[in-house]
């Protein structure tokens, strides 16, 4: 099957969240499956170029007046197409905030299109992702039905995140072939939205997956000692000191929260400042790497960051940016990540989380309902899934909640070593991958019949 992915995410060359680390890891998962995978993306000027190799100009073609630049390269080991438009589109900023985004991405759509069709390819699945290449959906029906080598295509539409763009989301449904999202649970939550609701005969619950490549403890650059479910306490130990070392905390063993996140309204930001008082009191460490798109938020954990300074100086460490080889070192030397969302479609933290051996602490909602099991209270969930318990819970959205999960976890830190050293074994041992994920994708394609 030939597959080719229309997205202006994309991990490591240009990422935001993990609407980019899906579009990376599920196309490698589906061509190590043996199905040819291409991706079309935006050639941004700020792709970080040295994760592109054999990197080359192929040639160029016009659309709407536009000369648009054709690339090639490969990302992961995948075979990108990136358009380069030459009215200037992509090479302002970032992927996101240019004040005209939905015309940039609109016409990034249109242009990828035209690209596959000028280029006389016919895959049989177009596959774009959320609000930002929703566009495909309905362009290739209005547009090229009448040529050989598209009119064949059929479009999956996943939706990552039915927050942004509801619009474009709405009408996208519409017309996708297929549409998926990346938990049951949030397909589930999201049934009754208007854009959603008339389409549940065409629409699925997906989970993502982690690449297991790319997060490995066994083969972590960013790691100081590699290790496995084997010796993961040591190695453990040896990320702490080290994320203690690099960011100035105290070097005792005191169990140590990890926060990685947008700090946006989606991921329970006042939850997230009272999980940070709450460990605070229980004298746990905390790390939260993260930052905010609004200006007024990151402010506001600016001024947190500077108090905490001054009061907890060997305990507290707020990094209010964003960092990929520090989020390894997070994710190695925290013996908990939270992550407090209001609403989850999926989450990928808690599922890299585990993959270092750190145990989650979540909110139940989304894909943090399908993939963290209560230690006391999901015991029967999580053997109906074929899984040991890995993690705590809680429900509500006060501070309550959070103390109840926090409480239990940090309890057992202190009070119970061996148990929870068990636990960062069994969980690291659980398999979070792409493997079951990817072949449900697949069937998904070869079930996708034009509607
Ligand atoms: P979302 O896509 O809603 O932001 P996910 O949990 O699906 O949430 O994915 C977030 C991804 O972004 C993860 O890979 C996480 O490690 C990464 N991430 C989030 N914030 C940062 C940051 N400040 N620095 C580095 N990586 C980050
Ligand atoms: C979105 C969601 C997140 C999901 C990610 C990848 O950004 O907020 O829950 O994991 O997309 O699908």
């Amino acid at each position: 099957m030939h597959v080719v992915h229309i997205a202006v995410e994309m991990a490591p060359i240009a990422k935001v969240g993990g609407l980019g680390d899906i579009v990376t890891s599920l196309s490698r998962a589906v061509q190590d499956l043996n199905h040819n995978v291409n991706i079309v993306f935006p050639k941004y000027d700020c792709l970080k170029f040295e994760h592109v190799t054999d990197f080359h100009y192929q040639r160029c073609y016009s659309w709407a007046g536009t000369e648009i630049k054709v690339w090639f390269g490969k990302v992961e080991g995948l075979s990108v197409y990136f358009l380069d438009p030459q009215n200037g589109f992509f090479s302002t900023g970032c992927v996101y905030g240019c004040g005209n985004d939905a015309q940039r991405f609109g016409f990034f759509c249109h242009a990828a299109l035209e690209f596959l069709h000028q280029s006389g390819f016919h895959p049989d699945i177009i596959h774009c992702h959320d609000w930002s290449s929703a566009p495909v959906a309905w362009l290739i029906k209005d547009h090229y039905m009448h040529y050989d080598g598209l009119s064949k295509s059929r479009v999956v539409f996943t939706i990552h995140n039915l927050e942004f763009g509801a619009h474009f989301i709405a009408k996208a449904m519409v017309y996708a072939d297929k549409a998926t999202t990346v938990s049951h649970t949030y397909s589930k939550e999201v049934a009754g939205n208007p854009a959603i609701a008339p389409h549940l005969h065409k629409f699925h619950g997906i989970l993502n997956g982690i690449d297991l490549d790319i997060w490995d403890p066994f083969n972590d650059k960013f790691i100081p000692v590699s290790y496995n479910s084997e010796n993961v306490i040591e190695g453990k130990r040896a990320a702490k000191k080290a994320l203690q070392e690099r960011l100035g905390l105290e070097k005792s063993d005191l169990p140590l929260v990890g926060i990685i996140s947008r700090l946006t309204h989606q991921k329970g930001i006042h939850l997230i400042k009272h999980a940070i008082s709450r460990t605070l009191e229980l004298n746990g460490q905390v790390v939260l790497l993260g930052s905010a798109p609004d200006p007024r938020i990151q402010n506001d954990f600016v001024n947190l960051a500077d108090q905490l300074h001054s009061s907890y100086a060997d305990r507290a460490r707020l990094c209010l940016n964003y960092d990929e080889p520090l989020s390894h070192l997070i994710y190695a030397g925290s013996d908990f990540i939270l992550v407090p969302s209001i609403f989850e479609p999926c989450g990928l933290t808690q599922l890299t989380a585990m993959r270092y051996g750190s145990i989650p602490v979540v909110r139940k909602t989304g894909g943090l309902y399908d993939t963290v099991f209560d230690v006391e209270n999901d015991k029967a969930r999580a053997e109906a899934q074929g899984l040991e318990p890995n993690g705590f819970n809680f429900d509500g959205a006060d501070g309550s909640g959070v103390d109840y999960a926090l409480n239990r976890a940090i309890t057992a830190w202190y009070g119970a070593r061996d148990w929870f050293n068990s636990l960062c074994k069994t969980v690291m041992e659980q398999d979070w991958s792409w493997n079951r994920p990817a072949l449900e994708y697949i069937e998904l394609y070869h079930a996708t019949k034009k509607y």
